[in-house]
């Protein structure tokens, strides 16, 4: 009996593993490998919140949600805007007429990202793309009379990319979701009616590859049907083998369930987690959509772009990195600047990050601070600072006979010598080459 039961368990997951509408279920479903192995994205936030370009994507919230309102919100619109103007106004304003989906594909592939996820719908609760659950708020039925999350998906995945949705569970202001929370969520009319339907639809119609959940911390998952759409999403739908999702299903699931853990926007863990997790964070370090009056000081630089993405893939994490367009539908020049300089980058340094593993030691800051990688029985000491001198010493790695290590970008092998029998050695580095990220990586192969 004892080795039925056996063979059944080994059995049943290959021929029906079926998930099941609980957390201990679908929290056991093994990530689909192209993410793992993919590590940077793109993260675009485009909607009508593009179009005032002001204080952040949460520009509704702050003018007229959240009491009381901020000031700057309050008065920048009665300034500049006549009495009683509406926020739902500024939807024909979001023309997206130099839209080019092709230019965007073809930045965001030079970018050396191997996903893109877009909002299909933000907290404003505007889809980008004809829902016929979201009437006459949405980008073909006003705005850019377009189906702008159809048409880039075609463009990105025609450069083989892959390609994500991000869609906010709660709208800021649909009467149907104030109506649930009035009811402290025991009813469920914007979820049955608008929320669930139209999710449900965007799977079918966009296959996307990514779902990056949002807007869920209101209310518990029971009251999303979180549980029962992610069984469907992994058992029943079109993308049930590819589709990757995150931890954003309902107060208190970030950091502890779905498929990878986002945790926090901007989160860096200071140590190696146990679980696959993902960095989102801005080029525009003061928004996600587009701000009108951004400045120069308050945009990472690519060095500080490398070097977050480099502690992040180190830490076993994705890097997903934000760039807002403007309501005409161009990325801003200097946000391509950045992309195209990450893409330099990585044209280097790609083999230390693409389909790599957390190492042994993570990092260590004994002549510069160092970040490690590992693939296969390489190992890639990532420096995200120019030593002062052309030695470098490093601790972690235990040498042997075969020791070689090279300069990623240069096949010639450097002079070492071990430190001691313990482990460490220090590495005759070259002149090294001018890097937009000021950062150099060295391979090791044969330590231990
Ligand atoms: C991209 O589009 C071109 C032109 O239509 C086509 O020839 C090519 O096969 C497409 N590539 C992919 C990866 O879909
Ligand atoms: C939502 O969850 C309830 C309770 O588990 C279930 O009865 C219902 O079928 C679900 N509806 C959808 C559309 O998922
Ligand atoms: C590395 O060490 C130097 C010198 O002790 C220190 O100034 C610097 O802050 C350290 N960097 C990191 C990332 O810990």
């Amino acid at each position: 009996m004892l080795a039925l039961w056996f063979l059944l368990g080994v059995l049943v997951p290959h021929t029906a593993a079926r998930y099941t509408a609980d957390w201990a279920s679908l929290d056991a479903r093994p990530l689909p490998p192209w993410y793992d192995q993919a590590k940077v994205g793109i993260f675009v936030h485009w909607g009508v919140f593009s179009v005032p370009g002001f204080g952040s994507e949460w520009f509704w919230w702050h003018w007229q949600g959240q009491q009381p309102p901020d000031q700057k919100c309050v008065s920048y619109m009665s300034k500049n805007y006549p009495p009683g103007f509406s926020y739902p106004e500024f939807a024909p304003q979001f023309h997206a007429q130099f839209f080019n989906p092709g230019d965007w594909a073809d930045i965001f592939k030079a970018s050396g990202a191997k996903y893109v996820v877009l909002t299909a719908k933000h907290h404003e609760g505007f889809t980008n793309w004809g829902s016929p659950n979201s009437w006459n708020w949405n980008s073909v039925d006003t705005g850019p009379h377009r189906d702008l999350v159809g048409d880039l998906g075609e463009a990105v995945r025609n450069r083989s990319l892959h390609y994500g949705l991000y869609n906010s569970l709660y709208e800021w202001f649909n009467p149907l979701y104030l109506t649930d929370k009035k009811n402290g969520f025991k009813t469920q009319e914007f979820v049955m009616h608008k929320l669930l339907p139209e999710l449900y639809n965007m799977v079918v119609r966009y296959r996307p590859d990514l779902i990056w959940s949002d807007g869920d911390w209101d209310a518990p998952d029971t009251y999303w049907n979180s549980t029962e759409f992610l069984a469907w999403l992994y058992n029943d739908s079109p993308v049930k083998d590819t589709i990757v999702t995150n931890d954003r299903w309902g107060a208190g699931c970030a950091c502890k369930h779905g498929g990878y853990y986002n945790c926090e926007d901007k989160y860096t863990p200071g140590q190696l987690p146990k679980h696959k997790w993902e960095k989102c964070t801005s080029v525009d370090t003061l928004s996600w959509g587009y701000r009108r009056n951004m400045k120069m000081s308050e945009l990472m630089d690519l060095p500080s772009i490398i070097e977050d993405l480099v502690r992040t893939v180190a830490l076993g994490g994705n890097y997903l990195l934000n760039v807002g367009p403007t309501p005409d539908g161009m990325i801003p020049a200097v946000f391509e600047e950045r992309l195209r300089g990450v893409g330099a980058w990585l044209q280097i340094n790609g083999e230390a990050v693409y389909a790599s593993k957390p190492w042994r030691v993570q990092t260590e800051n004994t002549t510069v601070p160092v970040w490690y990688t590992s693939k296969g029985t390489s190992v890639y000491a990532i420096m995200i600072t120019k030593p002062p001198k052309l030695t470098l010493l490093l601790l972690g790695p235990k040498t042997s006979a075969v020791t070689k290590v090279t300069l990623l970008g240069n096949s010639k092998p450097l002079p070492w010598s071990p430190v001691s029998p313990g482990g460490g050695l220090t590495v005759l580095l070259p002149e090294l080459p001018y890097a937009p990220g000021q950062a150099w990586t060295l391979k090791l192969d044969g330590i231990l």
